[in-house]
């Protein structure tokens, strides 16, 4: 059988709970036909209160020489004093995403049949967001604050390489060309000139490369409009690292809610995993109480599947979450949602 090898980091909060699931759909859904061998990380902010470790040089290796990262959620509730605000997500999750060049950060939104979504009209939702992963004002670099005085003054830099956008913008052409034929750059190059002139130029210049791909551009904030006015004008959406982070959330509340948002973080090279997990946080105010849907989870595991090359129990995972969504009426716990779906695949 086919061998796969994933490294599994649950975090904090509702992550152990929604993964569990996840883990257990993998399981189901893959049965006898591969070799599944999964092993378990234990990072985050219970590991950084016990050791004072966010992710050792060490671990980073060993999660490299795995097939594939499966990834819950990380990030302490606002109240914890404990632990400095943002301090698990840049010093694990970021930096994951930084060391194994998670270039794409792939967000698919889709509105599922049976899916009540805040719009009145929502019409077929169907598109992806090809949110850049490992630059932007993600990476910190050059941010100062300069404190101490009543004129103290905070800078964010914005990273933006033309290496880092081209090969963002292609793997979104080629989505695009694989899809609906649709690519729309979202950005803000009104105000943000520099940046905005190099995604444009690159855009302007891959383009020529699809011809049957129509590309358009929205500033980010109309782009927020049509995602609540319009949101089927869209196919692919191709933005940067912060951009990305807000439009979709805004796309997983469109289409019926965080617990159902699933996303990839792709190393296209192969040169390091991609690693998959719920575009949602460790949802503190939950967590613990079985009240996580682990539905984006378990899709996340689809992605997973899909990546390397096991489209068929990817396909089989997709269906029956569709027809779990569309049977859904009163509320079950984390492990039933979880329970029904891996019973659907096996
Ligand atoms: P969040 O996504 O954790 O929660 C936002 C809201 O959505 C909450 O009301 C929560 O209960 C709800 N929610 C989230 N996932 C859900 C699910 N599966 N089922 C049902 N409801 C769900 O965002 P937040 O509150 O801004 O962040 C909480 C913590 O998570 C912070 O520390 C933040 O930094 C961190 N965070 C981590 C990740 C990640 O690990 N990838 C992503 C986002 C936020
Ligand atoms: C996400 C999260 C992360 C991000 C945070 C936790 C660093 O919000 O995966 O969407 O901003 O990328
Ligand atoms: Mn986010």
């Amino acid at each position: 059988p086919h061998r796969l090898d994933i490294a599994v980091i649950p975090g904090d909060g509702i992550g152990p709970e929604v993964t569990r699931e996840a883990v257990k759909v993998l399981r189901a859904v893959t049965g006898d036909d591969v070799d599944l061998a999964l092993t378990d990380y234990d990072l985050g902010a219970d590991h950084w209160l016990a050791t004072g470790q966010t992710l050792p040089d060490a671990t980073l290796e060993q999660l490299r020489t795995h097939d594939a990262i499966l990834f819950g959620a990380v990030g302490a509730a606002p109240g914890d004093t404990r632990i400095p605000s943002g301090l698990i997500e840049r010093e694990l999750l970021l930096r994951l995403r930084f060391s194994l060049d998670h270039y794409v950060n792939l967000r698919p939104s889709r509105l599922y049949s049976g899916v009540p979504s805040p719009l009145a009209d929502p019409g077929v939702i169907d598109f992806v967001v090809v949110r850049e992963g490992t630059e932007g004002p993600y990476t910190g670099n050059g941010g100062t604050l300069r404190g101490g005085t009543p004129h103290e003054v905070a800078t964010e830099v914005s990273l933006n390489t033309a290496h880092g956008v081209e090969r963002v913008v292609r793997d979104a052409f080629a989505r695009a060309a694989a899809r609906r034929g649709r690519l729309t750059l979202v950005h803000k190059h009104n105000v943000l000139v520099y940046a905005g002139r190099l995604w444009k130029r690159i855009v302007e210049a891959v383009a020529a490369e699809f011809p049957d791909v129509v590309h358009d551009y929205l500033h980010v904030d109309a782009a927020m409009i049509f995602l609540v006015t319009d949101p089927s004008r869209f196919d692919v959406i191709v933005t940067d690292n912060l951009f990305g982070d807000i439009v979709t959330d805004l796309a997983a509340a469109v289409t019926g809610g965080i617990g159902l948002a699933a996303s990839a973080n792709l190393n296209m090279d192969g040169s390091a995993p991609s690693m998959f997990e719920p575009v949602h946080g460790s949802a503190p105010d939950i967590a613990g109480r079985q009240l996580a849907d682990p539905t984006a989870s378990i899709l996340s595991a689809a992605l997973l599947l899909r990546h390397v090359g096991l489209d068929d129990p990817a396909a089989r995972i997709e269906r029956s979450v569709a027809e779990d969504i569309a049977s859904r009426t009163g509320s079950r716990s984390t492990a039933a949602i979880g329970d029904a779906i891996a019973a659907a695949v096996s």
